[in-house]
């Protein structure tokens, strides 16, 4: 077997951390898994226990119950401690940026994986990654807090990046741009004066600040309502299933990456 690409790296993961990335998941392509005729998506770096791509499996089969799901990670003692908890539909194998799986996966999710890497690396494996996916498909790749309270995520298809997404637990952060930190490894550097990315989270916090009244009904009310100052300027989406009013209630925002670029 030729040698995997990429790297070992840290491999810290827990439950439910991915929890709000699964349910994005399962909203924006639900409808994609379905309509696949053999529905195959790929867990990428599941990290040192098997939990988040067990949750992913168990997510995605209650709205597409034919999806395999298969976990690709790097170091084969992860990879050992994984196999236990195969079952029907879910399995774990050895292997990095060049999925060893068989068939294009319909969907790739990649989180906390990417940022051990460098920038220009990262935009490398965005492109293989987006390349390797079947007509049609989809990587996920995202950043997420400890306990994934924050998270941040890219939608890439075979064309390149395509949206943003921006998820926080209310009550989780202060301001809008503590999510920052949390952005896909190709778009923290740029988070300075003069660079999209930079001008939204600005944006973004002011938008919070001006819809503070809003906090006495909640931080639910707030973020819907910032949502709504945002879209008056920037390409915010607005309807489903990537906006409006269901999605933005769970504490998320997502924006065209063309948004995003100069
Ligand atoms: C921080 S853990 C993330 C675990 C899980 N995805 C999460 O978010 O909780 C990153 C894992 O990705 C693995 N990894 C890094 N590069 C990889 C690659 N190219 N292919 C497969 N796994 C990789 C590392 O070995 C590590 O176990």
């Amino acid at each position: 077997m030729p040698k995997p690409i990429g790297e070992i790296t840290r491999g810290t993961t827990g439950h439910n951390r991915l929890r709000r990335a699964d349910r994005w998941v399962v909203a924006v392509h639900g409808r994609l898994l379905r309509s696949a005729e053999r529905p195959l998506v790929v867990d990428l770096g599941y990290g040192a226990s098997h939990t988040t791509t067990l949750e992913l499996f168990s997510r995605l089969r209650r709205v597409c119950p034919t999806v395999e799901v298969v976990g690709v990670e790097i170091d084969p003692a992860r990879v050992a401690a994984a196999r236990p908890y195969e079952q029907e539909g879910l399995s774990f194998v050895l292997g990095g940026f060049e999925l060893p799986v068989g068939r294009p996966p319909t969907l790739v999710r990649a989180f906390n994986v990417l940022r051990q890497y460098g920038e220009a690396e990262a935009w490398g494996y965005w492109t293989m990654l987006s390349r390797a996916v079947a007509p049609g498909g989809v990587v996920v790749e995202g950043t997420c807090s400890e306990v994934g309270h924050r998270a941040v995520w890219a939608g890439l298809d075979a064309t390149g990046p395509r949206t943003l997404t921006f998820s926080a637990r209310f009550g989780g952060f202060e301001r809008p741009s503590d999510l920052a930190e949390r952005l896909p490894k190709t778009l923290i550097h740029r988070n300075v004066p003069g660079e999209p990315i930079h001008a939204f989270l600005r944006d973004f916090d002011h938008a919070w600040a001006v819809n503070a009244p809003l906090g006495a009904y909640g931080f639910r009310q707030r973020w819907i309502a910032t949502a709504r100052t945002l879209a008056r300027t920037w390409p915010v989406a607005t309807r489903p299933p990537l906006g409006g009013g269901a999605r933005w209630r769970l504490g998320e925002l997502t924006l065209p990456w063309s948004a995003l670029e100069r």
